[in-house]
């Protein structure tokens, strides 16, 4: 069965919106578990714009499925990270412009900091995962530096019109491929949603789907329980 990860960054960021004190993503998530997530993903960046240091505390004590702590590879957070202890570390590319995470790091022409991270966050039991590009030379260069994982970033397959829909696809396969047998966990994972989702479900050895805006903004509509539950369905009956 695939895992379905919940990224609840985007009730933070209507929290923030307002500087003010709800919507509590720590309330979300513990609704996401009861929807039936298999774990919680929340990003926290540099520049604070959703997830606040008072949530990955809060979160770290109140969440019982997994705990995966995105952020980018710069020293403050992976200290904190390596404090907070997450069952997982997503380490992510981060610019400040970007309204979202818009592409996925280059492992091989930032081995130096991603090995120092990946190396002090396996020295606190934490399992590392890296978000990629469906690029077989990223998913080879995240084997060499170790990675437990590799998400692969389905963004440009979520905006892929009718004729790069296949093409965009079977990059994901062929990263999924390589990635499972060089012995690394395959995730995916952003623009997935209750339409676009069940072609990546199926991809030979997908394990784990982390899903965020789509998932929060039905939770506006049908509350975050339903919204969960409605992902997990899908997922159950479409896993490879
Ligand atoms: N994976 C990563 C690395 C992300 O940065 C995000 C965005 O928060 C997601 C998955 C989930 O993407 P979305 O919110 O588009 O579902």
């Amino acid at each position: 069965m695939i895992e379905l990860g919940i990224n609840i960054d985007h009730v933070a960021t209507v929290r923030q919106a307002r500087r003010t004190f709800e919507p509590d993503p720590v309330i979300a998530a513990a609704l996401a578990e009861q929807g039936g997530a298999d774990g919680i993903t929340f990003h926290l960046r540099e520049d604070r714009r959703h997830i606040q240091d008072r949530d990955v505390e809060l979160l770290m004590q109140t969440v019982t499925v997994k705990k995966n702590l995105e952020f980018g590879c710069v020293d403050e957070i992976v200290e904190i990270a390596c404090k907070a202890q997450p069952t997982w570390a997503l380490l992510v590319p981060e610019s400040r412009e970007e309204v979202t995470t818009e592409g996925g790091l280059d492992v091989a022409a930032d081995q130096g900091s991603i090995a120092a991270a990946i190396g002090k966050l396996k020295k606190r039991d934490i399992l590392v995962g890296l978000f990629i590009d469906p690029d077989l030379h990223q998913v080879e260069a995240a084997a060499k530096l170790g990675a437990d994982a590799v998400e692969l970033h389905t963004g440009p397959y979520a905006l892929a019109k009718r004729d790069s829909l296949t093409c965009e696809l079977a990059r994901l396969s062929d990263a999924g491929r390589v990635t499972s047998s060089l012995g690394m966990r395959l995730h995916a994972g952003h623009g997935l949603n209750y339409n676009n989702v069940r072609p990546v479900a199926a991809i030979p050895n997908m394990i784990e789907l982390n899903i965020g805006h789509s998932i929060v903004s039905r939770a506006l509509m049908v509350g975050m329980r339903e919204a969960v539950a409605e992902m997990r369905r899908i997922l159950d009956v479409c896993s490879p």
